[in-house]
């Protein structure tokens, strides 16, 4: 893939914040997923890729746009898998809560394990705990291995999961063992992200969260130098089939970072709709002006740009101007 199209693909995950940042706290997380949506789907047609959608908002019968298996890009360039969020947290924006993003991840075809809709275990960390621990451990040994290699105090060490009851006993045994725990309400991509940005302050994710969104944060620590291991937890015999269906021939087994995205030959941006651990999310300033924070990377060479772009949007809704952009940018 050419280096070109890492700055294309962030301009996508720009239209799709810009797009959905105005449903902040509307209480309509629908509107914001579909405003966020629309306007990546269209953004894509200008992007010189040859996609396939293997991760997005669902299967064709279920999902009008960016559905698994819809072919998406301007069918100028490389073959793709393409990995899709347009708003991931979508009841973060509606109730105006921190760590909503758009995001993205290609790599070349056939690289992105095609996730199916169910939950996955998970375990994240940044690049000096990657390749250290398992997850297959218990988490008590995890969370004592992690301090001792980070040469911190367990009680120093803070861990990030999601606030849900399915969470209580993991949740127990992190309390008993003394580390600080920092809850995530959604949007678990950002949260297993954020333990490889220093800045964030976590040093490990935990706990189960979407199987989708553990390949697209796969993708994003394969750039960061970081690591997530997954584990898809089928809850009846109906999904155990459906993961076979996609091509995963155990579906119990700890998947690593290879088995999620199987080259370098990856790119990730993301840009933040809401203020998160690592991104800035979207701002209005006087004069029409709309402030994005992403961040865009590439396995292969481990360049990690921080994209601050200010966007002039004269008068009117932030969406419909969008839509007037993304109309001329067809014709
Ligand atoms: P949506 O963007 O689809 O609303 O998903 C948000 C999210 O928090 C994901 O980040 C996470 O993987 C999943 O939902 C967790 O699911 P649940 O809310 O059922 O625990």
């Amino acid at each position: 893939m050419e280096r070109e199209l890492a700055l294309e693909l962030v301009r996508v995950t720009e239209v799709a914040a810009l797009a959905s940042a105005p449903w902040m706290g509307r209480g309509n997380k629908y509107r914001a997923d579909e405003a966020a949506t629309t306007a990546m789907r269209a953004m894509f047609d200008s992007v010189s890729i040859r996609g396939t959608v293997v991760i997005g908002e669902g299967e064709m019968d279920e999902a009008p746009m960016l559905y698994i298996g819809e072919q998406v890009g301007n069918m100028n360039g490389p073959e793709v898998d393409v990995a899709v969020d347009p708003l991931e947290g979508t009841e973060l924006v509606a109730k105006g809560l921190n760590n909503a993003l758009s995001v993205i991840a290609v790599a070349n075809r056939g690289n992105l394990l095609h996730a199916p809709d169910m939950y996955m275990e998970k375990l994240a960390v940044g690049p000096v705990l990657a390749g250290r621990l398992s997850l297959n451990d218990p988490i008590e040994i995890t969370v004592r291995k992690a301090a001792e290699i980070l040469n911190k105090n367990v009680s120093d060490l803070t861990v990030m999961i999601l606030d849900r009851p399915r969470h209580q006993k993991l949740i127990e045994a992190l309390r008993k063992v003394g580390v600080r725990i920092k809850f995530l309400s959604a949007g678990d991509v950002a949260g297993a992200l954020a333990p490889a940005f220093p800045e964030a302050g976590i040093d490990m994710y935990v706990g189960s969260g979407g199987a989708p969104e553990g390949v697209l944060a796969a993708a994003g620590l394969k750039c960061l130098g970081g690591e997530l291991q997954g584990r898809l937890m089928p809850g009846d015999s109906r999904e155990y089939d459906r993961c076979l269906q996609m091509g995963i021939d155990d579906p119990l087994k700890v998947l690593t970072m290879d088995d999620m995205v199987g080259s370098d030959d990856v790119i990730f941006a993301a840009t933040g709709v809401t203020p998160g651990e690592f991104l800035g999310g979207v701002r209005y300033f006087a004069d029409h002006r709309a402030e994005t924070h992403s961040i865009v990377m590439r396995a292969k060479t481990r360049t990690i740009r921080y994209v601050r772009s200010l966007h002039y949007l004269p008068n009117k809704t932030v969406l419909r101007e969008i839509e007037a952009r993304l109309t001329q940018a067809k014709s």
